[in-house]
């Protein structure tokens, strides 16, 4: 038998399975139109701005990025008021997790997330052979952070906590996550993963940021792939205390961040009008297709991010198939064990309809079966 080449942790990683990709599946069933509400992308595209600063950018293409993205970083550090050393840039929110635990986790260290939550946190944790502890969030789907502090250990390296959590969509008490913060043991880092954080829809909020600049041993992860509709170029960002991105600089890739993608953010940053007519498109249009799901008889969690988490009380792997023969492309939660669950994008006003519809059909045809 071939002796195995790898590292131990490779034969721990299920792949990530991707929303499927609209071009395949126009291909395999011969439509002309797909929608895919499953990936939390922004179906509004990002800012006009940014596809022109993009556009501008791509005859500089044969020369390297400047590696620390530092115009980024001082533009993020005018946004939050802090200063542009305690900003690292990446490839994508995905990358600066993948950063955090390359340079953090070391074998048999504990780190705790919740379940059901994104996937990337097992991934890396089982890669560097760290140990990864799942806490069942609380019956509302909110992360359960007593359970969390009840479960560090002095083996505890790292605890994510995703909020808003995909992809429940729920979001952590603001004075509990203070309460959480001030007990968690120093030896610890918290990580808040605050990819939807522009959604938060609750007054007096406090995020990541705000802890980092009072002190607190946590890092806040921020990506341009949500709310400023940047995703296939990929762009995100960490902000923490210099002590703690240190690790980060030493093990990230020198070129990671592409300069499109960069003028693409620079652009996006500051056509701040843009940002906040599209933020109440997605408010009022999350509000609607939540009445219209309730009014299907579904279950559908308060969200405080671009999607919706919901108990389609069927069997979602089903669902998602006939739905995708009608073109439109949700998340059944199946993979996170929540068979009847699925995550469901906000679309525009048009592919929400398109969604309804389909349901609708879908509804009536299994009524009229029975
Ligand atoms: C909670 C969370 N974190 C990180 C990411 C990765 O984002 P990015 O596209 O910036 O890599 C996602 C993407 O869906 C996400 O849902």
């Amino acid at each position: 038998m071939m002796k195995k080449l790898w590292r131990d942790g490779v034969s721990h990683l299920t792949p990530y399975v991707p929303g499927k990709p609209i071009e395949e599946v126009k291909r395999e069933l011969g439509l002309d139109e797909v929608i895919r509400l499953a990936s939390n992308e922004n179906p509004m595209g990002p800012s006009p701005k940014a596809l022109e600063s993009m556009a501008a950018a791509v005859k500089d293409c044969w020369l390297y990025p400047e590696p620390s993205c530092l115009e980024l970083r001082e533009k993020l550090a005018e946004r939050y008021e802090l200063s542009a050393e305690k900003i690292i840039v990446g490839n994508g929110a995905d990358h600066i997790i993948t950063l955090i635990g390359n340079a953090y986790i070391n074998p048999g260290d504990e780190v705790i997330y919740c379940h059901p939550t994104f996937s990337s946190y097992r991934e890396i944790t089982l890669l560097m052979g760290g140990k990864p502890i799942e806490i069942p969030t609380r019956n509302d789907f909110v992360t359960d952070l007593k359970g969390i502090l009840h479960s560090i250990t002095n083996k505890t390296k790292l605890i994510f906590i995703c909020n808003p959590n995909n992809p429940t969509g729920t979001i952590v008490d603001t004075e509990e996550l203070v309460s959480f913060l001030n007990q968690v043991p120093e030896s610890v880092l918290v990580v808040l993963d605050e990819a939807y954080a522009e959604y938060i829809s609750v007054g007096h909020y406090r995020t990541g940021i705000e802890f980092v600049k009072e002190g607190y041993p946590v890092i806040s992860i921020r990506t341009f792939s949500k709310y400023f509709g940047l995703a296939g170029v990929r762009v995100g960002y960490a902000v923490a205390a210099e002590k703690y991105l240190k690790p980060l600089q030493a093990v990230k890739q020198t070129f990671s961040v592409n300069r499109i993608a960069m003028a693409g953010a620079l652009a996006a940053l500051d056509d701040i009008n843009y940002g906040e007519r599209m933020l109440l498109e997605v408010n009022k249009e999350k509000e609607r297709l939540t009445e219209q799901l309730l009014s299907f008889g579904l279950d559908v969690t308060d969200s405080h991010a671009n999607f919706l988490f919901v108990n389609m009380k069927r069997d979602t792997s089903e669902l998602f198939t006939k739905l995708m023969h009608k073109g439109v492309l949700i998340r059944p939660c199946g993979p996170w064990k929540l068979d009847t669950y699925a995550r469901i994008t906000i679309g525009t006003i048009q592919q929400n309809d398109t969604l309804i519809n389909a349901l609708k059909e879908i509804q009536e045809a299994t009524i009229s079966i029975k």
